[in-house]
């Protein structure tokens, strides 16, 4: 079990998250951050941080948005567009940078109205 980030980040990406997350187990997409599934401690500690009230522990993410608790583990164990391997298991952002790609999901997503101001 874990905590998932949703749909509202996409377009968003605050990162606040990022600084309060001990175990650094959020990771940066093109246009959303996911969670590995693996690595989250289920802390709680970014889940009151983010702005958009994307993060929700996986039981708890809402129902228009519950596509996203296996969008997150796709993210790492997937083969995402343009790699030859999946993600797996990383062990830290803080070290692996920017993931730089998306999801299918999240990709094919229009631009959110918000971030176009
Ligand atoms: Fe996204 Fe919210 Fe984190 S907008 S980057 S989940 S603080
Ligand atoms: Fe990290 Fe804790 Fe959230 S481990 S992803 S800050 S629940």
């Amino acid at each position: 079990m874990a905590y998932v980030i949703s749909g509202p980040c996409t377009d968003i990406m605050d990162k606040s998250c990022m600084e309060v997350c001990p175990v650094h187990c959020i990771y940066e997409g093109a246009r959303k951050l996911y969670i590995h599934p693996d690595e989250c401690i289920d802390c709680g500690a970014c889940e009151p941080n983010c702005p958009v009230e994307a993060i929700t522990y996986e039981t708890e993410v809402p129902p228009d948005q519950e596509q996203h608790v296996a969008d997150n583990r796709d993210f790492f164990y997937s083969v995402l567009p343009g790699r030859d391997a999946e993600l797996g298991l990383i062990g830290g952002a803080r070290d692996y940078g920017p993931v730089g790609v998306d999801t299918p999901l999240v990709a094919s997503q229009p631009p959110c109205p918000s971030n176009q101001l």
